[in-house]
């Protein structure tokens, strides 16, 4: 038996942009408009976008934490497949990279249903998980442990694995983690590469692995994808 994932050639990447990618013309322009940035890389592929937008509807998620927002583009991903009152907090420590992001929720109708928060997310989810009331930059989000249905975790990849028990406090029984780029562009199986980016993304894959409180699956899309359910 085979334990092998298929090796995508350009032409079946090709196909699988074809044969499922639908994505809207507002979302294709998000992209076309951050393209040129000179971090536009940071930006998620259409394929996951739409990945997470269906993992969104699957697991019925009505309160999402996204960790690195940028200019939108997965935001718009989660915020179009809530429910109608479903809401997610963004963190990010760029006002300008968000304020592109902002254009785009108004565009798109979805302003009401998301929250921006600025600042170090590590502080933002000490914040939510200390809070009694939800805060006043969430009005309507939730607050305290067990409070958050699904987080994307997509910033500071050094500090994954400090995210990482903050985050499975807050994440309700049942709820998922989707931690993007755990692959590193390959880096996780290259010993040469010792930076601090590597190092957090390798540790935050031993924890989850480890953890015998979570359901865990590495999918290899785009830059590896790893979705960590809580017991
Ligand atoms: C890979 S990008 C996110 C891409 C985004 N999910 C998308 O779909 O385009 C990472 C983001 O994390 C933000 N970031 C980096 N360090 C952070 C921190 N300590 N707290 C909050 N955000 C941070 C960066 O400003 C950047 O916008």
């Amino acid at each position: 038996m085979s334990r092998k994932n298929i090796q995508l050639t350009e032409k079946l990447e090709e196909y699988i942009f074809r044969f499922s990618v639908r994505e809207p013309s507002l979302f294709r322009k998000l992209r076309e408009e951050t393209a040129r940035l000179a971090q536009a890389n940071m930006q998620i592929s259409p394929e996951e976008g739409q990945f997470l937008n269906i993992l969104t509807k699957i697991s019925g998620a009505r309160r999402i934490l996204e960790i690195g927002t940028f200019t939108g583009y997965s935001s718009l991903c989660f915020a179009s497949a809530l429910p109608p009152d479903g809401k997610i907090l963004c963190c990010d420590i760029s006002e300008e990279w968000t304020k592109i992001a902002k254009r785009y929720w108004n565009e798109a109708g979805l302003e009401q249903k998301i929250h921006l928060k600025i600042g170090s997310a590590l502080e933002t989810l000490q914040v939510i998980l200390d809070s009694k009331t939800s805060p006043d930059w969430a009005p309507d989000f939730g607050f305290g442990p067990s409070s958050v249905d699904l987080v994307f975790l997509d910033a500071d990849k050094e500090n994954y694995p400090n995210y990482y028990p903050l985050i499975l406090k807050l994440l309700r029984s049942g709820g998922l983690l989707i931690a993007d780029n755990v692959l590193w562009d390959g880096s996780v199986v290259d010993d040469s590469h010792q930076e601090p980016s590597t190092i957090g993304i390798r540790k935050f894959n031993e924890l989850a692995y480890g953890d015998p409180n979570v359901d865990v699956s590495m999918v290899p899309i785009a830059d590896g994808v790893s979705l960590v359910r809580k017991k």
